[in-house]
Formats: C-alpha cells, sequence, structure tokens
C-alpha cells in the first residue's frame, strides 16, 4: 500500500498538477496509457468542480486530494469544505448543472463513472463535498 495527501487552493491552475500529481503517482501500478488517461480525466473533472462550484471566486477554499494504491487498485479521495450539495443524485444526473455557462455541460459525474470503476459522492450543504474514485488497473482483455 502506498499513499499520498495534500493540501492545496482551489485555483484554476491547480487542476493540471492535481491531474498530473495522480498520473505520475499511479506508475508504480503500471497502468496502460490508455487507464492513465481515464484517470487523469476523471481527476481533472473533480477538481474542476471544487474550484468552479464549491467556492466564491474572491475567496478561494482548498482541494484535500488524498490517492491510496494497493495492488492494482487506486483510490483517489477529492474533499471540499466548500458549500457542498443539495441534492446529490440530481447532481449525478448527465446534463445537470447548476451553471449555465457554455464550459460547464453537466458531463462531470457522468464522465468520472463513465472512466471509473466506482465514483461516490457525500455531500452536506454548507459543510463539504467529498468525490470517491475507485480504478483497478489491467481489468479489461
Ligand atoms: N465540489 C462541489 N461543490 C459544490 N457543488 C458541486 C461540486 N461538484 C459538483 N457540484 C454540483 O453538481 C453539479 C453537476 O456537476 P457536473 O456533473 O460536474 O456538471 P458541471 O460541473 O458541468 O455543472 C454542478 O453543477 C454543481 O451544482
Ligand atoms: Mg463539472
Amino acid at each position: 500500500m502506498n499513499y499520498f495527501k495534500m493540501q492545496l487552493p482551489a485555483l484554476d491552475c491547480n487542476e493540471k498538477f492535481a491531474r498530473s500529481a495522480l498520473a505520475a503517482f499511479c506508475v508504480e501500478a503500471a497502468p496502460t496509457l490508455e487507464e492513465i488517461g481515464d484517470v487523469k480525466t476523471a481527476v481533472s473533472e473533480a477538481v474542476t468542480n471544487v474550484v468552479v462550484h464549491a467556492y466564491d471566486k474572491e475567496n478561494p477554499g482548498e482541494i484535500f486530494l488524498e490517492a491510496y494504491l494497493d495492488a492494482n487498485e487506486i483510490k483517489i479521495v477529492i474533499k471540499d469544505n466548500g458549500v457542498g450539495i443539495a441534492d446529490v443524485e440530481k447532481a449525478l444526473e448527465p446534463f445537470y448543472s447548476t451553471k449555465s455557462d457554455d464550459e460547464r455541460s453537466g458531463m462531470g459525474f457522468t464522465v468520472m463513472q463513465t472512466f471509473m470503476d466506482k465514483v461516490s459522492v457525500v455531500s452536506k450543504e454548507g459543510e463539504g463535498t467529498t468525490v470517491e474514485l475507485v480504478k483497478r488497473f489491467g481489468d479489461k482483455q
């Protein structure tokens, strides 16, 4: 078992850093390029959600990122202390978004579910959100 934990401000630029850090951490488990791409895509969506939805722009809070690698399985935890999600079930639906600008398609959670083996979301309004992503490498073929 290997793990890392980090804490970083919820800034746009840290989305790239977070997904690169996760990709580098996965290498030990010898994932395929496709699997690394899947992890990066899912982490990118989860971290972007913290940056975009959890905190107000003037007063960005923090992203808490943890990853646990056990044999061929990685578990990634992305947590914030932001506004939280009132209705998680609804938020998980494809095309559901509380932001209407062009960039937000409401497909972030759907993308995470597509590229990871397990996605769980726990959230409380006014307290924050925790997203857990699990992927097993070498499952196919
Ligand atoms: N970390 C978060 N904090 C608060 N709200 C969130 C968070 N992540 C997701 N949400 C809510 O869930 C909705 C759906 O997220 P998502 O599927 O990524 O779509 P999008 O980001 O395009 O709106 C968001 O519109 C937002 O209301
Ligand atoms: Mg999103």
